[in-house]
């Protein structure tokens, strides 16, 4: 089916969540569905959608799948009951590890992260929860680039000719498959999210992992993890539409205090752009670069090296994998 999308200027966004939530209602009728928060904008506005349609019929869950962002689980679930929003977190890190260990090839990462999330995942919560119906936060970007096989974004699963109620057991309601992020923006701050949400940066369903060049093993993404941290704290007046660290794969010689030190490369990215199809890396000033380069190898054990990523979007993609 050929996705129409809605362009922020056609936008009404009060229009637009009053017939979402109808949408939602309708379909799930009297029954139970289930929804994955992660704290990103678009799983965010999905929830809120979800929440106004079907109140506590919607069970909304926070996967802790190892892979998250410094304490975002216990961030993200106080914020959301904070606006009367219930979450409950489901710690799933051994099944996404298990799932991960010994692969390499980004796609065959992507593919096991879909699979641990969607089988695995969400296949268990909705038998036990007796949901038939799986909201997501999929946008007309994610559609786009994964139909062009640029990167198959790891929630894309009817464009690709999968039937989730045949395979996984649940239908998938997408609300925000028509609108891009801008305008996914637009409709999250007339459903009342606070600033931090509807302005936060993209960042990836794959998680930490769609930053980890080889090998995702739990110390490499607490490598990445810190150095990201340390990203988010000094890049976040800049304005840039995403920032992020990324974790090299192959080591490199340093020294430290007069010794060999072979260890970790960590890459900045920041990139300018609007909706994540174009960017250009921001002109960061030298003496931030400076401070994140003096910040990462002093506070993230092993790392003696750190480059900033002056590439394009094409040829490079915003994330690693
Ligand atoms: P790339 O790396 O393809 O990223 O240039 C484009 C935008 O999409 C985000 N991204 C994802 N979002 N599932 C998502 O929901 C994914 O699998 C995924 N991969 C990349 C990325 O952070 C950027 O904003």
């Amino acid at each position: 089916m050929k996705i129409e999308e809605i362009r922020i200027e056609d936008l009404d966004p009060g229009k637009f969540i009053e017939q979402k939530v109808q949408e939602i209602s309708s379909v799930v009728g009297s029954g139970l569905a289930i929804n994955a928060l992660s704290g990103g904008v678009d799983s965010s506005t999905v929830t809120m959608l979800g929440y106004r349609a079907l109140g506590e019929r919607l069970k909304t869950y926070f996967i802790e799948n190892g892979l998250m962002r410094h304490d975002e689980p216990q961030k993200i679930v106080s914020l959301f009951e904070g606006l009367g929003v219930p979450v409950e977190i489901v710690d799933v890190q051994k099944q996404f590890f298990d799932a991960l260990k010994g692969l390499r090839d980004p796609e065959e990462k992507r593919e096991a992260i879909t699979q641990a999330f969607y089988r695995d995942v969400f296949g268990q919560l909705v038998r036990e929860s007796g949901a038939k119906y799986l909201l997501q936060g999929t946008n007309y970007t994610d559609v786009e680039e994964t139909v062009a096989g640029i990167k198959r974004q790891h929630n894309i699963l009817e464009q690709l000719g999968i039937d989730t109620e045949k395979r996984y057991g649940y239908v998938v309601i997408e609300p925000a498959i028509q609108l891009r992020k801008p305008a996914i923006r637009e409709v999250a701050k007339a459903l009342g999210l606070p600033e931090g949400i509807y302005h936060r940066p993209p960042f990836p369903g794959p998680a930490l992992a769609a930053r980890i060049i080889g090998e995702v093993i739990p110390e490499r993404v607490e490598i990445v993890r810190r150095a990201t941290k340390i990203v988010e704290e000094e890049l976040c007046d800049t304005g840039a539409f995403q920032y992020l660290a990324i974790l090299h794969d192959d080591r490199v010689t340093g020294v430290r205090k007069g010794k060999r030190d072979y260890g970790f490369q960590i890459e900045v990215r920041c990139w300018e752009s609007k909706d994540a199809i174009m960017g250009s890396p921001t002109r960061l000033p030298y003496d931030v670069l400076d401070r994140l380069a003096e910040r990462i190898t002093t506070e993230v054990p092993g790392v003696v090296s750190v480059t900033y990523n002056i590439t394009h979007k094409p040829p490079s993609t915003i994330e690693a994998i």
